[in-house]
């Protein structure tokens, strides 16, 4: 079997960390147990472009127990577990190709392996599989059926493609379910970015002014638990909306242009391009830190930030100091890649257990379902969505009331007003 991790004898340390987190998934386990009996992924090879956390190896788990042929390859350079991989490979027999700090080129040699055993189905988180595949001639991968895709930056390219008349297969938008954005995408980011900043620079949050750059769902959640954490927080948005939103949840929203000059940690979550530049590094005060959770390291503009400074060191893992012209002191976390990853261990196993469910039921519904799905982007269908909800809250112990028989027709009716 081929891989390509940094070392086989990490598995042990990876297998019980594995474990914890399989001890956090049940709704995962659930499926994973009925996919055994019913194997509804029999024969397919499935390609997938995840992080590679101790999350997706539970993950890979229960696709395995439903029948899967696996090939697993990081969806970003930074975010690999090296213990994670090897436990994979040693103990699960899947192929990896993955590892913790590969440089651009091998993380495309990665990709270009998992693509090489020519899939059937694909699973992406950030669609550089599917981007990949669409470079390449028709012919090379003909025989996929159908994908799935993880985050809100994979959709949105996604969607682009698809609005090309371009997309070669339906595609699933994981990230669309409710189950998946309104708790991954918001106490995930909220807390794992957190996270990540913290064990990156061990610096107090309570008291800073803590600049958040975008408020989706990410931004939410990040701006929610900076708060609770002490933060004076500061939103920044382009979008009318949001900007409303934020105000009303109590943050404080300005242009970057203004943040810039007061912020001592920013963090970006918008999901485009150059949203810190080289005009708001010459604002910043002396000492401020840049981080960026969104899911491409395009956020911020490292190379302006390079253009004005005289030199730049490693100071502690992933903390770059840059020091400008002028003489301050700039750091920048994680090679402005997602920090909650790079630096930390990424979203907690309690959410990711159901965005992976939403992943191994969409797989299901593609492998039954695919004759008839146009090549377009779909949401998960309803169903799926409110069944991993009713699980998960059944598995947190939680119970909820039901509609009594007159409540169900009172909301089915329109003759009762006033
Ligand atoms: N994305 C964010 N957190 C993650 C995790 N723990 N595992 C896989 N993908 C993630």
């Amino acid at each position: 079997m081929k891989h390509d991790i940094k070392d086989i004898k990490l598995a042990k340390k990876g297998a019980l960390r594995i474990e914890w987190a399989r001890n956090n998934m049940p709704v995962l386990g659930l499926i994973g147990q009925r996919f055994a009996k019913e194997k509804p992924l029999k024969g397919m090879k499935l390609a997938a472009c995840l992080h590679v956390t101790t999350e997706t190896a539970v993950l890979m788990e229960a696709l395995k127990s439903g029948g899967a042929d696996l090939t697993l390859c990081a969806s970003n350079p930074l975010s690999t577990q090296d213990d994670v991989a090897a436990s994979l490979v040693e103990h699960l027999g899947i192929s990896v190709f993955s590892i913790k700090g590969e440089d651009t080129k091998t993380y495309y040699e990665h990709l270009k392996a998992a693509l090489a055993v020519k899939p059937d189905l694909t699973m992406d988180d950030g669609a550089d599989l599917v981007s990949a595949i669409h470079q390449k001639s028709h012919a090379d991968h003909a025989n996929i059926i159908g994908g799935t895709e993880e985050t809100t930056t994979g959709v949105i390219r996604l969607r682009a493609l698809a609005s090309q008349g371009k997309l070669r297969y339906p595609i699933i938008a994981v990230n669309d379910a409710s189950t998946k954005h309104l708790f991954d995408n918001r106490y995930g980011t909220g807390q794992s970015t957190i996270d990540g900043v913290i064990r990156a620079t061990n610096k107090l949050i309570a008291g800073s002014n803590f600049v958040v750059a975008g408020y989706g769902w990410c931004g939410k959640g990040l701006a929610m638990r900076a708060k609770g954490m002490g933060a004076k927080v500061i939103v920044i948005e382009v979008n009318p909306l949001r900007g409303i939103e934020a105000a009303m949840d109590g943050f404080e929203v300005m242009p970057i242009k203004d943040a810039a000059k007061i912020g001592d940690i920013f963090v970006t979550a918008t999901g485009d391009i150059h949203v810190i530049r080289k005009e708001h590094f010459e604002l910043m005060k002396d000492g401020a830190i840049v981080a960026n959770t969104g899911h491409f390291n395009v956020e911020i503009d490292i190379q302006a930030l390079g253009s004005i400074s005289k030199t730049k060191k490693t100071i502690r893992d992933f903390v770059e100091e840059y020091i400008t012209r002028d003489g301050r002191k700039i750091y920048l976390l994680g090679e402005g890649r997602l920090i909650n990853l790079a630096a930390a261990e990424g979203h907690p196993a309690q959410v990711m257990d159901m965005s992976f469910a939403n992943q191994a039921l969409a797989s299901e519904y593609i492998v039954k379902h695919h004759k008839k799905l146009k090549k377009d982007v779909f949401k998960v269908p309803e169903d799926i969505d409110q069944n991993i909800a009713a699980l998960k809250l059944k598995s947190m112990g939680i119970k909820i009331d039901v509609l009594t028989k007159e409540q169900a027709k009172y909301l089915s009716s329109w003759e009762m007003g006033t």
